[in-house]
């Protein structure tokens, strides 16, 4: 998720540190801090909500000096983002300290049995677990090492750590799980990071760690291991990318990085919520309005652009597998609309940002009904999720491209859950049923990244339409509020005008526009309803409108219809909208490349929109 920096060497340690975090700041973050080992083998440690520049000009540099040192930037996923969460963390005796990225999955059921031992915690963070069970660890064996091994085989979940011991000065551990950390080798002094892009300046000889390796780190080198304790040996490499396309992981723009990363994104808004076995969900930060839930007469859901549409699916969901009624509002329209609400409404907020002034202003709105509101909120401790009743994180990650495309297959995933949770309760949905949905949801990382391998595919096509002056885009069911992102995606990307119908709509006016220059998306899995777009689809191209279908890989039939077919990989009409939105996404992003559009800030556009 986040940024980590350590340094062992021969030069004081902070601004190389600082440096590095600095390097980072792309990545986006909300606080950020470092900890040093002084002349004396102390630790000490500052840490600051906000920017690396605010941090850097609160630490005393007279005392912060010293050789070996850890630093964060961090992305809150557990803990609202203040001084206290911000990280390097200490262990309960301040003997230890720790900087984390990534999520212990099973940070609660440690932080009680710790707490039985007489543990005590300043913080709400998953990281200060860790600080605390390594200390546990540590007072058993008497080694840092095997501490920091015999703890990490405790974890589930991911991280990349490093951290230091006041009682054996003389070293740095890290290790990988989950989440990158890549060792530069110096001229007698190693710089390690969770980024390269932190790295360059000193280095571009570099080591990267695997799964399950970790790295004692000395000044006269370092030795690897994996933590069960056995040696390896990782080939150093030469990092040959410049320092921009780093930035961006390799990929030339991030909106391209986070639609390739929504493999792992979407495993971030599920891990640790369903059990695979029965398909029970448990979301955690709702069971305090579960029965809230469980009783609404009525769910509204409201948002914005792009979580809107997701608000869309999870209409279909909730009133699909949980039979409750469901409206969707425009957050715009429903602050000012002096909608009527009534007290078992539940409301649910969607938004990646959690700081747009509408959504912010509906959520004050219901409140003042006496609603009960729920958040699917991607930034953590943002205003939106602090406001409301209770509420769930999509941990989708940093979304920096403006046009949304992770947060958004995360925010369906994150309505899926809700949904599952509460028809498992409402005994709307069988046992068999559920076991098969989290059957399903399993593969679906590997459904995606899939359609990321053959991303040429779609590139192809969008090339072939990059001059297109608009564009429709079709779906029904589950799949219309596909054909409005979709539209909304080329839209604010590419500035070509496109719009979303409902398909069976084209023939109430808007079949009037079709004609050889207007290209027109089908979203036409091989569902129910399949046959009745494949009509709608006729209709379009006896007037000679240029059809571009996604379709299922297992549709034989579709090459007699469609000009260009953007396969996607089958499922259940619960899934089909997180796959079917991903083609999409790959088609404005290329027609915005081939346009020379400035697609990670398009024209007009702001990242969070939080004016009226
Ligand atoms: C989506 O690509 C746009 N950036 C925009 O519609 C966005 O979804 C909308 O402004 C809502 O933002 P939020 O999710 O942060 O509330
Ligand atoms: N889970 C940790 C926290 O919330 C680390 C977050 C990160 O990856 O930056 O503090």
């Amino acid at each position: 998720m986040c940024g980590i920096v350590g340094y062992v060497g021969k030069r004081n340690s902070l601004p190389i540190i600082l440096d590095g975090l600095k390097r980072m700041e792309y990545r986006g973050y909300d606080s950020a801090g470092v900890s040093i080992i002084n002349s004396e083998n102390k630790i000490i440690n500052f840490k600051k909500a906000g920017k690396v520049d605010e941090m850097s000009k609160s630490i005393d540099k007279d005392i912060f000096s010293g050789n070996i040192g850890i630093g964060h930037t961090r992305w809150a996923t557990h803990g609202i983002p203040n001084d206290c969460n911000a990280h390097p963390h200490f262990d309960m005796d301040d003997n230890i300290v720790i900087v984390h990225n990534g999520i212990i999955e099973n940070y609660k059921q440690i932080k009680s049995k710790l707490a039985d031992e007489g543990y005590t915690f300043k913080t709400e963070t998953d990281t200060e677990v860790l600080a605390n069970l390594i200390n546990y660890y540590f007072k058993q064996t008497g080694e840092f090492e095997k501490a920091v091994r015999l703890a990490l085989t405790d974890v589930n979940g991911t991280y990349g750590i490093a951290c230091l011991c006041a009682s054996e000065p003389d070293k740095m551990i890290i290790a990988r799980n989950g989440s990158p950390l890549l060792i530069g080798i110096g001229n007698d002094e190693t710089i390690v990071s969770s980024d390269a892009s932190a790295v360059i300046n000193h280095t571009r000889n570099v080591v990267y760690l695997e799964e399950g390796d970790m790295a004692i780190i000395k000044e006269n080198g370092f030795k690897m291991k994996t933590i069960y304790d056995e040696r390896i040996f990782r080939e150093a490499k030469e990092i040959d990318f410049l320092i921009e396309s780093i930035e961006k992981g390799g990929y030339d723009h991030f909106m391209l990085k986070e639609i390739c990363e929504q493999p792992d994104s979407i495993q971030n808004t599920y891990r640790g919520r369903i059990n695979f076995d029965t398909g029970i969900t448990k979301l955690g930060g709702l069971e305090s309005v579960f029965d809230k839930m469980l009783n609404a007469k009525r769910f509204i859901i409201t948002a914005c652009g792009t979580a809107w549409h997701a608000g869309l699916v999870g209409e279909y969901m909730l009133e699909q597998y949980c039979k409750v009624p469901v409206e969707v509002e425009y957050a715009s329209e429903f602050r000012y609309r002096r909608p009527i609400i009534n007290p078992d409404d539940v409301v649910i907020l969607i938004s990646q940002s959690g700081e747009t002034a509408d959504t912010l202003a509906a959520l004050r709105e219901a409140k003042k009904y006496g609603a009960t509101t729920i958040g699917v909120v991607n930034v953590i401790g943002s205003t939106i999720a602090r406001e409301v009743d209770a509420g769930t994180y999509v941990h989708a990650g940093p979304e920096i491209g403006v046009a949304s495309t992770k947060a958004f297959t995360s925010q369906v995933m994150s309505l899926a859950l809700i949904t599952l949770m509460l028809a498992a309760e409402k005994k709307t949905i069988s046992k068999d049923s559920l076991k098969e949905i989290a059957t399903e949801l399993k593969s679906l990382p590997g459904k995606i990244q899939n359609m990321i391998d053959i991303r040429n595919e779609y590139k192809k096509v969008a090339e072939l339409f990059k001059d297109s002056r608009n564009f429709l885009y079709l779906g029904r069911g589950i799949n219309f509020p596909v054909a409005l992102e979709g539209a909304l995606k080329l839209k604010e990307i590419s500035y070509i005008h496109a719009e979303g119908y409902p398909a069976a709509e084209m023939k109430h006016g808007p079949i009037a526009l079709i004609d050889e220059n207007m290209p027109v998306v089908f979203i036409a899995p091989k569902d129910r309803i399949y046959e009745k777009v494949i009509s709608n689809i006729e209709e379009v191209r006896a007037r000679s409108g240029k059809i571009i279908v996604i379709a299922t890989d297992d549709d034989k039939d579709i090459g007699s219809y469609a000009d260009h077919i953007l396969r996607v990989p089958r499922s259940s009409a619960l899934f089909a909208p997180i796959l079917n939105v991903i083609p999409l996404q790959f088609l404005s992003y290329y027609m915005a490349v081939a346009r020379g559009c400035n697609v990670d800030q398009p024209r007009n556009l702001a990242k969070s929109v939080t004016v009226e």
